[in-house]
């Protein structure tokens, strides 16, 4: 992409996890994240929490990818980090944190968008990984968001649907709890799912509009379902509870799989790139695959580690908005509801 040898630090801290990346050009050389595991009693983030584990973790955590790149400080060009969206005491962790290093350092601050960071993450140079040619549809899913956008360049992207209630990764954790099973639940569902019948119970897919997507509804009906079955066999959930998986995630394997269709259509796009935790899930990797024949549209997903939350995603559109020289100030304030 380019001549110059350019380094950049990533510092990504919107949620629950702490990462930091060192990007050369546009491959990297350290991705490190520490999760945080304390959430995992209450059943979900606790942002109180997550912004002092945050605290307790970013220093060591980009000493370590520094020093996993071989790279010394003063050797960075640039600092990118996430400004938003996210929890906003989660997002003040690393955004004071990347002003300091870059003011003391005297180098330019770059503000990220994270949902822009999950799709520019298919751009990160990474052998066996094709990136998706432009215009492309980006859907991110995952427990904090579940969004299609049109990408028409790597700064011109349009949101054409998203949640309107709870995210995709919720629908997973939220039904997970239900059935007794530990937090995030998704890639348990996922593992039983594959052992399950999906066919053996029916959940009606919600009717939204467009390419909106809407979860709160399914968890309730899951909710009412197993309470109505509890009552009449108190084993229910033991006795099926691969079945229930299967039916759980084949229902919301469906309802992206329809949107998919629609924007592909609408559009008339048909590359489909796929970022954020939920994309891991084995059987919506195969609806994508199979879309591919019966559709007849192209997917991409990222490497594992560039898809959960992660800093390199950061680090490569801190390296591309570098490459176009914009920057931020130092009076660059975090915004939890930050849009694309
Ligand atoms: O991107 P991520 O690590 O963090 C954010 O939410 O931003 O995504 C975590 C979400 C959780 O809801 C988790 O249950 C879900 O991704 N997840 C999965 C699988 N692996 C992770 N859901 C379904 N199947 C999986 N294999
Ligand atoms: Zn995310």
């Amino acid at each position: 992409m380019s001549s110059q040898n350019i380094y950049i630090l990533g510092i990504e801290s919107s949620c629950d996890d702490t990462a930091a990346s060192i990007i050369y050009n546009g491959r990297i050389l350290s991705n490190v994240v520490a999760s945080q595991k304390i959430h995992e009693e209450y059943g979900g983030v606790v942002p109180e929490l997550a912004s002092r584990a945050h605290q307790q973790n970013i220093v060591p955590v980009v000493h370590q990818a520094l020093e996993k790149a071989g790279v010394t400080k003063n050797q960075l060009q640039g600092i990118a980090f996430t400004r938003g969206p996210g929890l906003m005491g989660s997002l003040l962790v690393g955004t004071s944190f990347a002003k300091s290093l870059a003011y003391g350092l005297n180098i330019p601050l770059i503000d990220v968008n994270h949902m822009q960071g999950h799709i520019l993450a298919h751009f990160i140079d990474e052998d066996g990984f094709e990136k998706p040619p432009f215009p492309f549809l980006a859907m991110t899913i995952s427990g904090g968001h579940t969004q299609i956008v049109k990408v028409d360049n790597y700064f011109d992207m349009t949101v054409i649907g998203e949640t309107i209630d709870d995210a995709v990764g919720e629908a997973f954790d939220k039904s997970g709890k239900i059935l007794g099973l530990n937090y995030p639940a998704g890639p348990e569902i996922d593992r039983r799912a594959a052992l399950g019948n999906p066919n053996a119970f029916k959940f009606t897919k919600p009717k939204v509009d467009g390419l909106n997507f809407s979860f709160s509804g399914f968890k309730t009906a899951v909710l009412y379902f197993i309470q109505r079955e509890v009552k009449a066999n108190p084993n229910f959930i033991e006795d099926n509870l691969n079945d229930i998986c299967a039916s759980i995630q084949y229902t919301i394997i469906g309802i992206l799989i329809d949107k998919l269709k629609l924007a592909t259509k609408q559009r008339a796009i048909n590359h489909i790139a796929i970022g954020g935790g939920v994309s891991a899930n084995s059987g919506i990797r195969q609806a994508l695959k199979n879309g591919e024949q019966k559709f007849g549209w192209t997917t991409y997903i990222p490497k594992f580690e560039f898809t959960t939350d992660n800093a390199a995603m950061i680090a490569i559109v801190g390296y591309l908005k570098y490459l176009e020289g914009n920057f931020a100030e130092q009076d660059v304030v975090a915004s939890a509801r930050l849009k694309i």
